[in-house]
């Protein structure tokens, strides 16, 4: 039984399925006005190293809706590492707390989060990992594509945190997956080699967008640089240019593919403005299902 959420590898092939089905069950409870507030008298506390509009709104409001009360600790206020040890912060954060969220630019701190805390710590994404994304982002696909183990998705453009957790999301939930990158900008050799060795469906990187984006049932894509990466924005926006996904290269996908984007986006870089606002898009359908993907984990690890 998993105790934190730091990465999907860390949850088996049931406990995601759980945690689906769950998140589909919360989410229609809402729309018909049903509450249950297992969060009942308990706080989570929330750090916010970089910035976010999805991550923080919808864990704000999942633990509102739950019954409970959230505490966003923003970096200026805790200095992660700075002001006071990691485990120090974890050491402290444990006597008051029933959970903590956390957003932080290293891996580490937030497995340093968890190993030193007794409560329950979720990975609100770091550099190398975004797990909450993918959850929503599963539900979303299963929602518009029903089984996914037939789906082939190619995710265009940076082998980063959210192209990672998707690869961790594979190696347990029958998913084919394609990166279609640069050369040099694969995903993490590790996380890479873990899913082509669990993954029920095939796990391929290639530099070529034909061969990558062909068959697709889905597109995704992510910003080119991503947040501590703005250094490099100019020399990525130019390595990068011919992934962007347009209306030429969604029509090599399947004529009913979807285009998945994890927000927020650069609108003529990574994407166009006639794909993000296309019938195809379904960006805003995973946006609002972080609310209910990470309600889900909330109740699962929080709840009584
Ligand atoms: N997709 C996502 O995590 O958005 P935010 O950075 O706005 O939280
Ligand atoms: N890869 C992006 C995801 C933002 C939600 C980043 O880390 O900035």
């Amino acid at each position: 039984m998993y105790q934190d959420l730091i990465s999907l590898a860390d949850l088996t092939t049931n406990d995601i399925l759980e945690l689906l089905a769950l998140a589909a069950e919360q989410k229609r409870a809402l729309r018909e006005g049903k509450t249950s507030r297992p969060l009942e008298g308990k706080t989570v506390a929330m750090i916010f190293e970089k910035p976010s509009l999805r991550t923080r709104v919808t864990f704000e409001t999942g633990i509102f809706q739950l019954g409970g009360h959230g505490i966003v600790l923003e970096s200026g206020q805790i200095k992660l590492g700075e002001r006071e040890s990691v485990p120090d912060i974890a050491r402290n954060l444990e006597r008051w707390v029933d959970g903590i969220v956390a957003r932080t630019f290293s891996h580490e701190a937030v497995e340093d989060l968890a190993r030193y805390a007794s409560v329950p710590v979720i990975n609100a994404l770091t550099d190398k990992l975004h797990p909450c994304q993918v959850l929503a982002d599963a539900q979303c696909l299963i929602e518009h594509k029903g089984d996914l183990g037939s789906l082939k998705l190619a995710f265009v453009g940076d082998g980063n945190n959210v192209c990672a957790s998707w690869f961790n999301f594979a190696a347990r939930v029958p998913l084919n997956i394609t990166l279609v990158c640069p050369p040099g900008y694969e995903a993490d050799p590790e996380i890479t080699a873990f899913a082509q060795r669990e993954a029920k469906g095939e796990i391929v990187i290639t530099h070529d967008i034909e061969v990558g984006v062909k068959g697709s049932h889905a597109v995704y894509t992510d910003v080119w640089a991503s947040m501590g990466q703005e250094d490099e924005s100019k020399e990525r926006q130019r390595i990068f240019a011919p992934y962007q996904v347009n209306a030429k290269l969604m029509a090599l996908a399947k004529p009913d593919a979807v285009f998945m984007h994890c927000l927020p986006a650069k609108r003529g870089l990574e994407v166009t403005d006639d794909v993000m606002d296309s019938k195809q898009s379904i960006v805003f359908d995973e946006a609002e299902n972080r609310l209910h993907a990470q309600k889900a984990v909330l109740t699962k690890l929080i709840g009584k």
